[in-house]
């Protein structure tokens, strides 16, 4: 694997589910695969556990690691081609990025969406810049339209919570928020579960919330939402602007917050979340403070999700 972007990037997502299940029972089984190597961690958007789960997994591997925060530490990096820097930008990534490359052996990069060019969001252009210039693997710590290292956590603990012989249900449901937020990790989740191939799928949401078909093509899709919780096993939250006229809120509609109430026509659901959330905005109190939750579970999981991608890539160095 030689960057991880999107669920094309996994060799095999059953490989690496199970190679974080050995980590998350030995964390330093590896502990040496990444001795001598460096991990350079980009942030252009805020994170807590992107950020410190990924540097606890490059550690357990024995890589070092460095965090830069370039929205607040950095120069005002610029990314389009052949532009007249004359304005707030100070540095182009063409000359940023090949720096970075020989600092670091692995550079991991949180970009962010506009909102407002979906060609150049959906192009993933900032992420793309830096895999064109840096000349080592990039992994996605969240880009404009995907979250990966999240999607992994998620089908890790599907998988180690759900232990029926039958296909579990999983309901991703959106949720009312107060500000526009990309839909990466709808997307994403979608992508990931529907390659996956090992779930009952479905999707809910108002009219006009469409994700990009491209990542949901084979799911279930309804305006619905009571009808989509019916017998399921999971339930997924999250808000996302609309895809169609691209970043907006068309409805902040309250009534599609998930609430105890709802969750009575499920099969005593588990309840996802990437966090951070908005509660009683997107969910109740009473439904992420229960039992059934797995937010924090999730959360957890996040250490070997990064772990098994960044091994993933330490084996294929070289090759
Ligand atoms: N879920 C997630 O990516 O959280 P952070 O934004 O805190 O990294």
């Amino acid at each position: 694997m030689k960057k991880f972007i999107t669920v094309n990037d996994a060799p095999s997502i059953s490989t690496l589910i199970e190679s974080a299940f050995r980590y998350k029972a030995n964390p330093f089984i590896d502990k040496h695969l990444g001795t001598n190597k460096t991990m350079g961690m980009l942030f252009l958007n805020p994170s807590m556990r992107t950020r410190i789960s990924t540097q606890l997994a490059a550690k357990h591997l024995g890589m070092e690691v460095l965090v830069f925060n370039v929205g607040n530490e950095g120069w005002a990096l610029e990314f389009e081609e052949e532009v007249i820097m004359s304005g707030t930008t100070v540095e182009h990534v063409k000359d940023a990025a090949p720096v970075l490359g020989k600092y670091f052996d692995v550079l991991g990069v949180r970009t962010f969406p506009t909102l407002k060019d979906k060609a150049e969001d959906y192009g993933e252009f900032y992420i793309q810049q830096f895999i064109k210039y840096s000349g080592v693997p990039v992994v996605s710590l969240e880009s404009a339209t995907l979250h990966p290292l999240q999607s992994l956590t998620d089908l890790i603990t599907i998988t180690e919570t759900f232990k029926e012989n039958r296909k579990p249900k999983i309901v991703l449901t959106w949720a009312p928020h107060v500000k526009a937020l990309p839909q990466c990790v709808a997307n994403s989740f979608s992508q990931w579960i529907n390659a996956w191939g090992k779930t009952d799928f479905v999707i809910t949401h108002p009219e006009d919330y469409e994700l990009d078909p491209q990542f949901t093509k084979g799911a279930l899709i309804t305006h619905h939402q009571q009808e989509a919780l019916k017998d399921a096993d999971f339930v997924y939250v999250k808000n996302w602007s609309t895809y169609n006229d691209y970043g907006k809120i068309y409805s902040n509609d309250p009534s599609w917050m998930l609430t105890k109430k709802k969750m009575e026509v499920t099969n005593n659901a588990k309840l996802m979340h990437c966090l951070p959330v908005r509660r009683n905005v997107e969910l109740s109190d009473e439904v992420l403070d229960n039992g059934n939750s797995l937010v924090t579970q999730q959360a957890s999981n996040r250490v070997w999700a990064a772990q098994s991608v960044l091994a993933e890539i330490l084996h294929n160095m070289g090759k």
